[in-house]
């Protein structure tokens, strides 16, 4: 047996991506409902950078008519989570991660009281889950926040951290009995609208960015603080988009180029959430770049007594850095191609062994227990005449990654658990497009929305049930 019986095999999806209904049981907007669809995409240069201005931004307000928002509708999770749920748990999942949408809970995020409809979908929803044997991974903040903040600098502004804190204690408490694991951001590794709500256009740019993640860095420790206080037992963890890189050459310059960019838009984050402090090289990194951030003694004492207390991470893909390469797209940033290495149709390239290096790194840096929390590939997909669709690739992508798993827990690794990304098609974050599937069930819907919505067993969903029943237990 390669995995242990405990092993948390588990699939993940996001509110803003799969629920839908994005106007139902009191819901506010949020900043991902105002993210249209482009039928002229280019798929290759796609990235989660959403250089969104002031004036395109208003634009895109006053005329929504004129576009399609794909996730507004994702594929109505809200709807039909049962008999979702009831699929992947039949598939053989342990766990199931989603997140909670903040405008469920505080439509503009300035009331007091909560909306308690939106409380009760997601008690309702998780309940479920523990009805048929799934344990609870709750994401907190997944990309999104309510609309109003945009205005107001989003995450650069530090009135976002009492907003954010009086939403999370609300969801902490009340749902805190079926979940049972938190991530209370997704990704805060973005400079990046979706993740800071920072306009492109604001006025030094960066320094708000980096503001706005000490903003979250704070509010972080003000709910694992909060937790702490109510349940000793409650479990929080990072979450951080890893795309991994390697130098390109073993030129020197290369390898500290590689280096230079790792600290600060990897290990920034799991430095700070883990081992409660700036790291020296972020403090000369905003010095050199003339970063002067907003930061009080109190804020730091916090962050330093609250640090969380497991990691993960998403993993799709990685990428080399250095001198002279030719970029392609990935999770998180633009990075070199790798010859050895082959990319998908939106140029994220594969790379199981990665996995087993950056679990290694993380293990090694930080000791404490690691959780995969998305992993999966991503394809253009057509059902066929038999209602299936024959996702070869898909299962290798999945084998490679778990064997690589195995050896990570050979070499030491506390592993505890896989989260597949999408186990079931839901809209694309970067791209909006349905058609970028990472599903092991099918859902009969375009880009647009159309279609009859039925969900199909890939030839993977077969595949993943058997694997994991064959390969735990040790
Ligand atoms: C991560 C996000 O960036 O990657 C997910 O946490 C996202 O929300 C996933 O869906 C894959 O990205 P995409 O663009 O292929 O859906």
């Amino acid at each position: 047996m390669k995995f242990p019986k405990d092993f948390l095999w588990s699939g993940a999806i996001s509110a803003s991506q799969a629920e839908g209904a994005w106007d139902v049981g009191g819901k506010g907007m949020s900043i991902a409902d105002i993210r249209a669809y482009n039928s002229k995409l280019d798929r290759k240069n796609v990235t989660n950078s959403f250089d969104l201005t002031k004036e395109k931004f208003q634009s895109i307000i006053n005329n929504q008519d004129e576009y399609y928002f794909p996730k507004r509708y994702g594929i109505d999770f809200y709807h039909t989570y049962r008999e979702d749920l009831k699929l992947l748990a039949e598939m053989g999942l342990k766990m199931f991660r989603t997140s909670i949408a903040w405008t469920r809970i505080f439509p503009t995020g300035k009331e007091m009281v909560p909306n308690e409809a939106g409380l009760k979908f997601y008690e309702d929803l998780f309940l479920y889950c523990k009805e048929i044997g799934l344990k609870v991974m709750a994401t907190i903040n997944h990309l999104e926040m309510p609309i109003t903040f945009v205005m107001e600098g989003g995450w650069s502004n530090k009135e976002m951290i009492d907003h954010f804190v009086r939403y999370s204690n609300v969801v902490v408490e009340k749902l805190h009995k079926y979940v049972d694991y938190w991530i209370p951001f997704n990704e805060i590794n973005h400079i990046d609208f979706d993740c800071t709500g920072v306009l492109k256009d604001a006025p030094n740019y960066i320094e708000k960015s980096y503001q706005a993640f000490h903003n979250q860095f704070v509010a972080c420790a003000k709910v694992q603080k909060f937790a702490k206080s109510l349940n000793k037992k409650i479990m929080m963890g990072t979450m951080v988009g890893h795309m991994l890189t390697y130098y390109a050459t073993c030129n020197p310059n290369d390898v500290i180029q590689n280096h230079k960019e790792s600290q600060m838009s990897i290990y920034f984050f799991y430095d700070i959430l883990l081992k409660g402090f700036y790291p020296n090289y972020s403090k000369s990194f905003f010095k050199k770049n003339k970063i002067n951030l907003d930061i009080d003694q109190l804020e730091l004492e916090l962050i330093k007594n609250n640090t969380l207390d497991f990691i993960s991470f998403s993993y799709y893909s990685s990428g080399v850095v250095g001198e002279n390469t030719i970029t392609t797209s990935g999770n998180i940033k633009k990075s070199g191609i790798n010859k050895y290495l082959v990319a998908n149709e939106w140029g994220w390239q594969s790379d199981p062994i990665g996995l087993r290096v950056a679990l290694n790194d993380l293990s090694d840096r930080y000791n404490i227990p690691i959780f995969i929390s998305e992993n999966g590939y991503a394809a253009v997909e057509q059902i066929n005449e038999k209602h299936t669709v024959v996702d070869d690739y898909r299962i290798n992508y999945l084998e490679q990654h778990f064997e690589q798993m195995a050896l990570a827990i050979e070499d030491g690794v506390n592993l505890m658990g896989h989260a597949l990304w999408g186990p079931i098609d839901i809209v694309s974050f970067t791209s909006q497009e349905m058609s970028k599937r990472y599903g092991l069930i099918y859902v009969d819907l375009n880009d647009l929305g159309e279609g009859s919505a039925k969900r199909y067993k890939k030839k993977s969903y077969n595949w993943y049930k058997k694997y994991i029943k064959q390969n735990t237990g040790g």
